[in-house]
This record gives C-alpha cells, structure tokens and sequence, in this order.
C-alpha cells in the first residue's frame, strides 16, 4: 500500500494508495490527477509527467538515466535539481510516503 502524496502549485495535497499501477505516472493518470498528463504513456517522449521530488526521497528513487536527464531540459515548467520523470518511477512498496510536488505547467 504505497501512499503517494502530490503537491499542487496552491499548496493542495492529493494523497492515495498507488498499490497496482506500473509507475507514478500510471498511478496519477488513474487517479486523474490534475497536472500529470503522460500524453506518452510512458515512453519517455514527451515530458508531460514531470514532478518534482521532495529532497529527502531523491536517493531513495532508481538513477536518472541519460535519455531521461535529457528530456528534463524539455519540460514545460524549467527544472530543477529535484526534477524527474514519474513516468520513470516505478511503483514498489518501498515508495511509501513518497511526495512529489507538481509543476507549474505540463506543455
Ligand atoms: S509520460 Fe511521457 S515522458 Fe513520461
């Protein structure tokens, strides 16, 4: 039951079982969640699922991968240290807790 917590721009928390979805992005289409769009569905073209992770999980998530840390220079809102690609979070126990706070914008 790994409980996953979104953080809009206004400061609204959106927080809910991801248990059964393949990513984070999986999880926060299905959830509709305002500000992941996912235009890809994961295939990592179109940078539509950006987040950015509360510091204290960024080593707790996989590496950045070259194709991914090139697609963060493509995002809609300008990214920072603690920019990744949901879509390239999977969803795993061990993510329990996780807070991802969401752009400004998505295109
Ligand atoms: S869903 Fe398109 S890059 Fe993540």
């Amino acid at each position: 039951m790994p409980m996953i917590t979104f953080v809009r721009p206004d400061g609204e928390r959106i927080a809910f079982d991801a248990g059964g979805a393949e990513t984070v992005m999986h999880a926060a289409v299905g959830r509709q969640v305002a500000g992941i769009l996912g235009e890809c569905g994961g295939s990592m073209t179109c940078a539509t699922c950006h987040v950015f992770v509360e510091p204290e999980w960024l080593d707790r998530l996989p590496p950045i991968s070259a194709a991914e840390d090139e697609l963060l220079d493509a995002t809609a809102t300008e990214r920072r240290d603690n920019s990744r690609l949901s879509c390239q979070i999977p969803v795993s126990e061990a993510l329990d807790g996780l807070v991802l706070e969401l752009p400004e914008a998505q295109i």
